[in-house]
């Protein structure tokens, strides 16, 4: 695309920096190699078959996919192996079996019933799906949780089970969006480590095989790879990052890879200044963090340099517009452009047909999202 600007853009417009994704994905890669782990991104941030593509260039083992939809659509674009860190209901079994005629493909259980229909379906299939046993660590959402149910029983049965091979477990620490310092979540880390770690070799002393120990969230990934024990990680957002991350101290402002450009339509008081990205652009996510993050995401007035402007909070969204509040002596007027660091880059990814993959100023490729909507 030569010679178009990214201030040539149609406003709003989702911008993926170039230089900044290669950088995360080069030292994330390289961060997990020299700790002797996989890596298994998950393609739920960005959805795009070409970073897709560059996670595993960059020596990615495969990718997760949130849902059968989004795997399907980057099976399509050309990803070969593929785990769903979901708890898929059985009555999926035929486009399972449709997509291991395709990728290597894994998913996630956390139920006995539901483990002994993937069984059932998967033998009159004639086939035999791989899974990962999901453990709750405290996010208390999915996953058998070992304060109520002793997993390793659970855990033993699957394995027995015709039609299944059990890969391993699988866990992810959402709560650490929640922490308040950087101590609670390296406590977090080493808390899920020794939790999976110990379940482990419970069900090894059983003699159940468990080759895969996959553990994954980005605001602890830093600590996490300080620990032993587990082999795969399993990160999403680090691709882009965003205003959450910098809040958890698991990235600076200069990491986050994923802008909104956006134009100045209206600036109807001193001290307020309304731009055209609003919720249906941003989503209405808030943003998390140690200290108090209020606001929509973070104005940055320069085009290339990612600091904020502290002086202005986008302080409410309406589908189109979000308002911000600045200060009097701001300079910003109508027609002027700025950026915006999202609150939760992966729901901005999912709002939009396109990004535009850019490098400084220049944009040199606009990118369909190839898993956008997929969310079944
Ligand atoms: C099951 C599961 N694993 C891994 C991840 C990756 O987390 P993060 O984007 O914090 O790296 C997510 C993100 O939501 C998830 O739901």
């Amino acid at each position: 695309m030569r010679g178009v600007l990214i201030t040539d853009l149609r406003t709003p417009h989702v911008l993926v920096d170039r230089p900044r994704v290669f950088r995360n994905l080069a030292r994330m890669q390289a961060a997990v190699k020299a700790r002797g782990l996989a890596l298994r991104p998950h393609a739920k941030t960005h959805k795009l078959a070409w970073l897709a593509q560059q996670q595993v260039a960059h020596g990615a083992v495969g990718v997760c996919c949130a849902k059968l939809g989004e795997a399907e659509a980057l099976a399509s674009a050309g990803a070969s192996d593929i785990l769903v860190p979901y708890p898929l209901n059985p009555v999926n079994a035929g486009r399972v079996v449709a997509l291991q005629e395709r990728v290597s493909l894994s998913f996630v259980i956390d139920d006995l019933d539901v483990a002994r229909a993937w069984s059932a379906a998967m033998r009159d299939a004639g086939r035999r799906a791989d899974v990962l046993v999901k453990i709750d660590v405290g996010f208390h959402r999915c996953g058998i949780d070992p304060s109520l149910v002793d997993p390793v029983p659970v855990i033993e049965a699957i394995s027995a089970l015709g039609g299944l091979r059990l890969r391993g477990l699988i866990s992810h620490a959402g709560q650490c969006y929640h922490a308040h310092h950087d101590d609670e979540l390296a406590q977090m880390a080493r808390d899920e480590r020794d939790l999976m770690v110990g379940i482990a070799e419970r069900c090894r002393a059983r003699g159940i095989a468990i080759d895969t120990i996959s553990m994954g969230a980005t605001p602890i990934a830093r600590h996490s790879l300080a620990l032993d024990g587990f082999t795969e990680l399993r990160i999403g957002n680090y691709v882009y990052f965003d205003r959450t991350q910098v809040g958890l101290g698991a990235a600076t402002w200069d990491d986050c890879a994923l802008t909104v450009i956006a134009m100045v339509v209206s600036r109807p008081a001193p001290d307020r200044v309304i731009l055209d990205c609003g919720s249906k652009t941003l989503s209405n996510d808030g943003a998390r963090g140690f200290g108090q993050m209020p606001g929509f995401g973070a104005l940055v007035p320069d085009m290339i340099d990612n600091t904020p402007d502290p002086s202005c909070t986008l302080e409410r969204l309406s589908e189109e517009h979000a308002t911000v509040r600045v200060s009097s002596r701001s300079a910003l007027r109508i027609g002027d452009r700025v950026r915006v660091i999202p609150n939760h880059s992966c729901v901005v990814s999912n709002l939009v047909d396109e990004v535009a993959v850019v490098e400084g100023r220049d944009v040199v490729d606009v990118l369909p999202v190839t898993a956008r909507g997929r969310i079944s």
